[in-house]
């Protein structure tokens, strides 16, 4: 049982800028279901241009710096990624990739997070979130392994207004977000 007197404040992002997009409705969701003792803050990734190192050594703009900081002040993160062509979209490791710098001094290293992801298949985005799991590996972060929150064949689990409607996937949400304030505090302490 998580101690609930501790607020763990959390930055969520989603792999996907589409404007009804499921992971982002994913995570809204998330926000319907945080137990006591946690917020959700969600950030966009639109903003955030290629990665290019010589963009980075003249200057790093200001939506990279603002995605830094705030993962930086965030106690953990939870990420709903889309599975394109098997793996994680590029709108995501291109965000990745750009918090990951400079080596050894990335915000990411060490954080806790969660995965999850919808997607329109069968797998509900599982072997984008395994590829994502190997991402974590290089950057030293924490996730979450159980449960783990692939929601499959997404267009019939949200209605019209991107409410997820599925109450097995909203269960899923909620065990995930306990488990990543349990697994936050367990850090925080170790
Ligand atoms: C380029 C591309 C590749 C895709 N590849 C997969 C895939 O490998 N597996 C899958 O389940 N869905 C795949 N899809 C379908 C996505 O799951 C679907 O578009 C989903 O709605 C994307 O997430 P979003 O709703 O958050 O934008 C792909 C879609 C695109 C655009």
């Amino acid at each position: 049982m998580a101690d609930t007197s501790l607020n763990v404040r959390v930055l969520g992002f989603a792999g996907s800028l589409r404007r009804d997009s499921y992971n982002r409705a994913a995570l809204r969701a998330a926000q319907e279901l945080l137990p006591p003792g946690m917020t959700l803050e969600i950030f966009d990734l639109a903003p955030i241009p290629l990665f290019n190192e010589d963009v980075e050594r003249d200057g790093v703009p200001m939506a990279v710096k603002e995605f830094k900081e705030r993962i930086a002040a965030a106690d953990a993160l939870l990420i709903a990624t889309p599975e394109y062509n098997y793996s994680i979209p590029g709108v995501l490791k291109n965000a990745i990739d750009w918090a990951s710098r400079p080596p050894g001094q990335s915000p990411l290293i060490g954080k806790p997070l969660a995965i999850m992801g919808a997607s329109s298949g069968y797998f509900g985005s599982a072997r984008a979130q395994y590829h994502l799991r190997q991402v974590c590996v290089i950057l030293n972060m924490h996730p979450v392994n159980s449960p783990e929150v692939f929601i499959s064949g997404a267009a019939s689990k949200f209605d019209e207004t991107g409410k997820l409607t599925d109450g097995m996937f909203r269960d899923g949400i909620s065990k995930l977000l306990k488990a990543l304030q349990e697994w936050t505090i367990r850090l925080q302490r170790a």
